[in-house]
């Protein structure tokens, strides 16, 4: 066990992460992993609001790439893969980072961050030469101790399963989701008979042996995936013209959460920054307080996923065309973290102003991805026929939209800003009038305007999906 330091390596040149971390604490979005046991690093649990917010990201993203489509399957694989699976991928080979120790402390520290941070571009730097250059500057750890030669260092987090101590067996809990989908392709196809192009997707955990988890949920040890596999004629035109629909159906993904397009945009792969599987690859990135950072990645994996696996397990993978040919299709993946989605979410939408010469804290949410939609208040809570009238309007309202919200505690002024401190698009009040004429007071969070709107006209007059 060891305590999290949510900023370590990565500097915050303001503190808005600061007021996100304890915004999301504050308010219950996320926790510290293990928190009352002193935390387990690079784990975090999420709250009542950040499970409503996460799965509306997900909900989102299945939506586009799944439901919407006619010719994309949805699957739900294993955490738990067998070791030859990775040895297949490449991954018990190639998933490594470059690290080195520190000589006192024996604490880990990632070569590459090292050098970024005293100002070294290490694109295109092997092992040894980041080993001669962090030599030649003298560099220490941030401890200020000497440290190794730089070694390689495998990300995959191993377990152990079975019930006799001695004899049991190590397995990895899958590094990336993909292979839970490559290694059902045969299965896809023939319980599904799909024809080319066709895409797999699946959401769901990853885990990685991250050295430095840093930055809140930016780099974590367990995280989500959300990813697709999509299978293309095995060609360099039709993988270009899928690799660009695929890079800007992303990108419009990204934009449609409600983030600021200034701070989105796309990067090509230098060639030795491409993982082991890519062909080619592109990221999204987003403009974080720590400078731009990787929030998604495209890659044309060519036929290396379904060639080896092929290889290591003797099964066909193959797909057979109409005309009797088989191929071997490559794959085009675009790739993403719901965490990084999710900080990124919130960053983007923090917001400080004034609002009736009072300072506030707002989140900007998009309402569709808002974890509540609308708040319910009446007036007053010791008023029997107030209270009755407002959860008439709550039980009407929930029944169309499921993640509003009822609170009753406080003057109005507070539940206002506590609602806009989570994001909550619209407050609905139930006053004396609402008695006499059916009418609610409807408040908009950003504007902070109240307009009067009859109890029939209220779920059209709110725009949430
Ligand atoms: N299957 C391809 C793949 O896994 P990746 O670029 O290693 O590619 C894809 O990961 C996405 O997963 C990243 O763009 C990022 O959003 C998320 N991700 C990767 N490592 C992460 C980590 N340690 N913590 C949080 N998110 C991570």
């Amino acid at each position: 066990m060891s305590s999290i330091n949510t900023m370590t390596k990565e500097t915050n040149i303001d503190n808005t992460m600061e007021k996100i971390v304890s915004l999301c604490k504050r308010r219950g979005f996320v926790y510290q992993g293990s928190e009352v046991y002193g935390g387990l690093a690079g784990t975090w649990d999420y709250g009542p609001f950040g499970t409503e917010l996460d799965s509306n990201i997900k909900q989102y993203w299945w939506k586009k790439f799944v439901q919407d489509r006619e010719n994309i399957y949805g699957i739900n694989a294993s955490i738990m893969m067998s070791p030859k699976v990775w040895e297949a991928s490449g991954h018990t080979e190639s998933f490594t980072d470059p690290l080195v120790e520190d000589k006192i402390t024996h604490k880990r520290y990632r070569a590459d961050h090292l050098l970024e941070e005293a100002g070294i571009d290490v694109n295109n730097m092997s092992v040894e030469e980041m080993g001669e250059k962090m030599s030649e500057l003298n560099l220490k750890s941030p401890a200020g101790n000497s440290v190794t030669e730089p070694k390689v260092f495998n990300l995959m987090v191993e377990a152990k399963i079975g019930a006799v101590e001695g004899e049991k067996e190590s397995v990895y809990l899958r590094g990336e989701i993909t292979q839970g989908v490559h290694v059902n392709f045969k299965n896809i196809l023939d319980s599904m008979h799909p024809k080319l192009p066709f895409g797999v997707a699946q959401i769901g955990k990853a885990f990685r042996n991250e050295i430095v988890p840093a930055n809140f949920l930016f780099r974590v040890r367990e995280f989500e995936q959300m990813e697709l596999q999509y299978y293309v004629r095995p060609n360099k035109e039709d993988g270009d013209k899928q690799f660009e629909y695929w890079k800007q159906f992303s990108m419009d993904w990204y934009k449609g959460l409600g983030i600021r397009e200034s701070n989105l945009r796309l990067r090509e792969h230098e060639e030795n920054e491409r993982a082991h599987y890519a062909k080619d690859a592109w990221d999204i990135e987003y403009k974080t307080p720590f400078g731009w950072r990787e929030a998604w990645g495209i890659h044309n994996r060519s036929d290396w996923d379904l060639k080896r696996h092929q290889e290591y397990s003797g099964v066909s993978m193959e797909y057979l065309e109409q005309d009797g040919t088989r191929v071997m299709p490559w794959v085009i993946e675009t790739s993403g973290g719901v965490g990084r989605a999710f900080l990124f979410v919130l960053l983007d939408a923090y917001r400080e102003d004034k609002i009736g010469g009072e300072d506030r804290t707002y989140l900007a949410l998009s309402p569709h991805i808002a974890p509540v939609k609308v708040a319910i208040f009446p007036l007053l809570k010791n008023k029997p026929e107030l209270v009755s009238k407002a959860r008439e309007v709550y039980k009407s309202v929930k029944e169309k939209i499921p993640q509003i919200m009822w609170d009753d505690n406080g003057n109005i002024g507070k539940r206002y800003r506590r609602q806009d401190e989570i994001g909550t698009p619209y407050c609905v009040t139930i006053d004396f009038d609402t008695l006499e004429n059916d009418t609610v007071t409807v408040r908009d969070r950003d504007s902070g305007e109240q307009k009067r709107v009859p109890i029939l006209d209220l779920l059209g007059s709110l725009s949430i999906y």
